[in-house]
């Protein structure tokens, strides 16, 4: 692929030299003026003034050349998704609205576990159409990298059939595709066992063909009463972290003690956090874990915020992420939920964009990507608009008119394929 030179740009935001961790200020922003981003085989080979870079690369570069006034970010990414699954949970929606409890609806029949019958009835190609579904709804908002949880399989046949779906899908997707497993998302009620042989069982059989098969690096649980305690989790991270896994937490949604184990297990990412307090802010603030706010869940739930605002003041690296499932959360839309909560919990520009790029990029481990600078993929979003304050003011009404994918156009608004 040869070199392409993109712009030029009234903005482009690179959040070059934006600390990973803390809480910033919009001075922190450095924000480009007649930019251009010239790229070369997927990657970013040089950011800068644009008249400056046609004049050195006119002759070796093909020119794509913005007429209109736009704004440039980078390729979002949304670190925690849940969009393998079947069916829908709008009745769990309309109870909760009339009084019940997450909690109760799941011990009531509805919950996670209704989502898994769905999802066993499904077959791997009706799974792969509504991931594609979802991640063609995301790459419209301008994300170009996504996670997708399995664990709405709960057997090893059935969440291989899940982490299979989105390897397949991921061959007609032009984003990335970040596949976890969340085999321990709950005990599955038909299980005879305890909560600790199943989960010995998912590590003893699965864990082992998701390295033979390379499904996925990640492995999550969700730490919580309805699902798995701080001790039942115990030999199922060390095994995993034994065999070269990376640790991900569903932690303090309704309880504390995820956040812990997080921390202990070094994990790259504890997420809800909604449950959190000043024990839990510190422990947080004070590690490298990547701490997820999952404002989908509280807006889809109506439960308080994670508390970002304390998070980031006490030093920790905050992400912000869709949690798209059938459930807690069927919105899916990352940019007005991280402007919700930017307006509760009173983030900064700079924050949220962060939240959104490069710290949620640390949330799935990756360091390739969540920046415009050299070197990094040449993911990003541009928008009809010159000022990029624009975008988190119009709370995710204002889409990008175009999105790059390692330095290719998937995505231009009005021709969706
Ligand atoms: O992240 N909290 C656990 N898991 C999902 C919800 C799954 C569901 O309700 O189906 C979450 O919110
Ligand atoms: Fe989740």
């Amino acid at each position: 692929m040869g070199k392409k030179l993109i712009g030029p740009f009234s903005q482009l935001l690179s959040l070059t030299n934006v600390p990973v961790k803390g809480a910033l200020s919009d001075q922190q922003l450095v924000i480009k003026e007649q930019a251009g981003i010239l790229t070369e085989n997927g990657k970013i080979a040089a950011i800068g003034n644009y008249d400056g870079l046609r004049e050195n690369h006119a002759h070796d570069a093909t020119l794509v050349i913005i007429e209109e006034e736009t704004v440039c970010v980078p390729g979002y990414i949304d670190c925690h998704t849940h969009i393998a699954f079947a069916g829908n949970r709008a009745n769990d929606f309309a109870l909760r609205n009339a009084g019940a409890s997450y909690l109760e609806i799941a011990k009531a029949g509805g919950g996670i576990w209704s989502t898994v019958q769905h999802t066993r009835n499904a077959s791997e190609a009706e799974l792969i159409t509504n991931i594609i579904n979802c991640s063609k709804a995301l790459i419209k908002q301008g994300i170009t990298t996504i996670e997708v949880k399995s664990g709405y399989g709960l057997s090893v046949k059935e969440e291989l059939k899940i982490l299979r779906a989105i390897k397949r899908a991921q061959e007609s997707i032009a984003v990335d595709l970040i596949p976890t497993c969340l085999a321990a998302h709950m005990k599955p009620k038909d299980y005879e066992g305890t909560a600790v042989d199943y989960l010995e069982e998912i590590a003893s059989e699965l864990f082992p063909i998701l390295k033979e098969e390379q499904l996925s690096n990640r492995i999550d649980a969700f730490i919580e009463q309805s699902a798995f305690s701080a001790e039942d989790i115990q030999n199922y991270f060390t095994k995993a972290q034994k065999m070269g896994f990376d640790i991900t937490v569903h932690a303090d949604q309704f309880s504390t003690s995820g956040s812990k184990v997080a921390v202990q297990y070094n994990a790259i990412s504890a997420d809800h956090l909604e449950a959190s307090h000043e024990t839990e802010i510190k422990l947080l603030a004070d590690s490298n874990t990547v701490a997820v706010a999952l404002p989908g869940a509280s807006i889809g739930i109506g439960c308080a915020f994670t508390p970002a605002r304390k998070l980031l003041d006490q030093g920790a690296s905050l992400a912000i992420a869709t949690d798209w499932n059938p459930g807690s959360a069927p919105m899916g839309q990352l940019m007005t939920q991280a402007t919700i909560l930017a307006t509760t919990e009173k983030l900064s520009n700079a924050e949220v964009f962060a939240a959104i790029t490069f710290r949620a990029a640390l949330a799935l481990n990756l360091t390739d990507r969540g920046r415009l600078q050299p070197g990094e993929l040449a993911d990003f979003a541009i928008y009809k608009t010159n000022n990029y304050q624009n975008i988190t003011y119009m709370q995710g009404t204002l889409k990008p008119d175009q999105v790059w994918k390692k330095g290719i156009n998937i995505y231009t608004k009005g021709k969706e394929s």
